[in-house]
């Protein structure tokens, strides 16, 4: 505003050459200014912008009061905003009624505050703004305030649940602002990468149909068509494929999407892809364009250059880590050692499809009460093992375990050597049916990465996984499902197999993995509708039932679509990694709590009648809706 008053000023004054006003119309513009700031501005710095090169200078702050503290005859206040904090002074004996004013300031008052910047004689060195401090000599209440219910500072005294029914006064605090502030930062350097690439952002609609494989969908009636309903996406999967169709060739969209599953810490029931596909690529292509996004993301935003990524087969993955997103930060592979253990009488093991070992490093001084912790732990149900042997490889080289009874020396030996244990390592083993044995022996792997700090957020590890299998059978339901969606391709030479053997098919579908988080996956597309029809008669829909539901995709199949695959990265999750936090809750600004709920806004909640008639949907009259109380 001044600064466009000034210039209107001098464009005037040169427009009629009237070169010996040049000093008077400058002193106007000055005065100007200086009257505009009066006036109109709020502020001419932020809280977290004045330093030491500022000395002298007349500023004007506008922002929160986080806390005022009387000394002797001064009020130091603490004004925070978005950028900072700035220490403010008011001095009694320079002007008492600004003092007593000052006084009367409650916490997350917002003020406007004049005065000069001057140097602080106790400095602060753990702020940016620590050498200066404002001598304050006018003061505004813009808007008072009620006292917070928890303080809002990076220590808080606010509960979890508190917090969240408060989340606008929570994300005040910087350390939560500086979580969206991040995610902000990497959403931009997304955009700007794809960009540069040719990549279009185009928006896939948010109302769609309710599609049977996959997570629970959220649906939502439809009041125009009685008795019917649309579905909210669980991704944009289908749209981003007929795009291809559509010629558009690089796609991406950052978008939400909804899955009703059961909630965890790196799961919300709407959350936010970055979302992508391709034409005319092969998976190398789609790794490339994908590890140059994450490698572009860790240079502009924590300047990390990271290495190559490794590649690892699905197979080894669940081999080596038990795992198809294995923390690879450390080692600890799993070692079989069912041949070594079997014919000793010891029937548990003799017994099992499965013998597994971890070594754990120096942990041979684990005392008994430990090792029953690590027990426990496997025992729990979230866990599932019956049971934990150890063989515990003393510094002195003698070796024992608590399966002595039935395993010498030299049986044991061999184990160790198979490990690669040195003296001083502890062996944990466990046993049972394959699958499960190496899902339980993963979560024990990864317990005693973080009992010994190997899990270090700051080292950051990345792989690709491959070769994923393209189906997964269900022992239950007695069918095949979609190991990733429907619409993933089965690697050509495996082609044959779905006749014969649907359940050794691998596709060509890739997962991104950081430091044991999955944060993005996908595949190279089917793009031909006869071999799409067999991948749906395999997954055990009739040629109706593919008809009904997919029935569009597979009629644009038809008219030429370009050989496609893609990819879409789970944006909390990659913002998580990069925050080192242990929940994708903390870098969304609203996020829903453990049962969905939304305890901010009270959400979700009953609703009239009246709404639930133009829906045409029944509430049984024999059971009490559910009120939120
Ligand atoms: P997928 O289902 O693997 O693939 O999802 C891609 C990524 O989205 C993230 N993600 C989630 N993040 C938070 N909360 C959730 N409930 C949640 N569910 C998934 C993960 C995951 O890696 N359409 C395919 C992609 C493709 O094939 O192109 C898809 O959605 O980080």
């Amino acid at each position: 505003m001044v600064q466009y008053t000034e210039q209107f000023i001098l464009l005037l004054f040169f427009t009629l050459k009237n070169g010996k006003h040049f000093i008077f119309i400058t002193y106007l513009c000055s005065l100007i200014r200086s009257i505009t700031i009066i006036i109109y501005m709020y502020r001419t710095n932020t809280c977290g912008e004045l330093r030491m090169t500022n000395l002298n200078q007349e500023v004007i702050l506008s922002g929160w009061v986080q806390k005022a503290r009387k000394f002797g005859g001064m009020i130091f206040v603490d004004l925070r905003d978005r950028y900072g904090i700035t220490q403010l002074v008011f001095n009694q004996d320079t002007n008492a009624e600004l003092c007593n004013r000052a006084a009367k300031l409650g916490r997350e008052w917002v003020i406007q505050v004049k005065g000069t910047v001057a140097e602080r004689s106790n400095k602060n060195p753990n702020i940016p703004t620590g050498d200066i401090e404002i001598i304050s000599s006018e003061l505004a209440v813009l808007n008072p305030s009620e006292t917070p219910p928890f303080t809002i500072e990076e220590d808080t005294d606010g509960g979890d649940d508190l917090r969240m029914k408060y989340r606008y006064l929570d994300l005040r605090r910087s350390v939560v602002r500086s979580n969206l502030e991040l995610r902000h930062q990497m959403a931009f350097a997304t955009r700007s990468y794809l960009n540069e690439r040719q990549f279009m952002e185009v928006e896939t609609p948010v109302l769609i149909g309710s599609t049977p494989e996959g997570a629970r969908d959220f649906i939502v009636p439809s009041r125009m068509n009685p008795g019917e309903f649309y579905a909210l996406p669980q991704s944009p999967q289908l749209f981003k494929q007929l795009l291809m169709v559509s010629g558009f060739d690089r796609y991406f969209q950052i978008v939400k999407c909804f899955r009703d599953e059961d909630l965890r810490a790196d799961r919300q029931p709407e959350f936010t892809q970055i979302d992508c596909e391709m034409s005319f690529v092969e998976q190398e292509d789609i790794l490339g364009i994908f590890e140059g996004l994450t490698k572009y993301l860790f240079k502009t935003i924590k300047n990390i250059d990271l290495p190559d990524f490794p590649r690892m087969s699905y197979a080894d993955a669940m081999r080596l880590y038990g795992s198809d997103k294995p923390d690879t930060r450390f080692g600890m592979q799993f070692v079989e050692i069912k041949d070594l253990t079997a014919g000793k009488g010891f029937g548990v093991f003799d017994g099992a499809e499965y013998v597994g070992a971890i070594c754990v490093e120096g942990a041979a001084a684990y005392t008994r009460k430990q090792l029953d912790e690590l027990t426990d732990f496997v025992k729990r149900p979230q866990v599932g093992a019956k049971g934990l042997i150890y063989v515990r490889y003393d510094l002195d080289g003698a070796l024992k375990s608590s399966v002595d009874k039935f395993y010498s020396v030299e049986d044991l030996q061999k184990w160790v050597e198979r490990a690669g244990a040195k003296p001083g390592d502890l062996l944990l083993v466990l046993c049972g049916e394959t699958e499960k044995t190496q899902k339980q022996l993963s979560e024990l792997r990864l317990e005693m990465g973080a009992r010994l700090g190997l899990r270090d957020k700051t080292k950051y590890n990345c792989l690709w996984v491959v070769d994923f299998p393209l189906l997964e059978y269900d022992e239950p339901l007695n069918r095949y499902f979609a190991k990733h969606h429907p619409f993933t391709s089965p690697k050509p030479e495996d082609i044959p197999l779905l006749e014969t053997n649907p359940g050794a098919v691998r596709a060509n579908a890739y997962d991104m993995v950081i430091n044991g988080v999955e944060i993005g996956g996908g595949s190279i597309r089917i793009h031909n509708s006869e071999l799409q029809k067999k991948m749906f008669s395999v997954l055990g829909f009739s040629d109706e039932q593919a008809q009904a539901q997919f029935g569009f995709l597979m009629n644009a199949f038809k008219y030429g679509a370009p050989p496609h695959g893609g990819i879409a990265f789970g944006l909390d999750r990659f913002v998580s990694i990069f925050a080192g936090l242990d929940s994708i809750r903390d870098c969304i600004a609203f996020p829903k709590n453990n049962s969905g709920r939304d305890v901010m806004i009270d959400a979700p909640s009953t609703v009239a009648q009246e709404q639930l008639d133009e829906l045409n949907l029944k509430i049984n009259p024999h059971e009490t809706p559910v009120t939120n109380t």
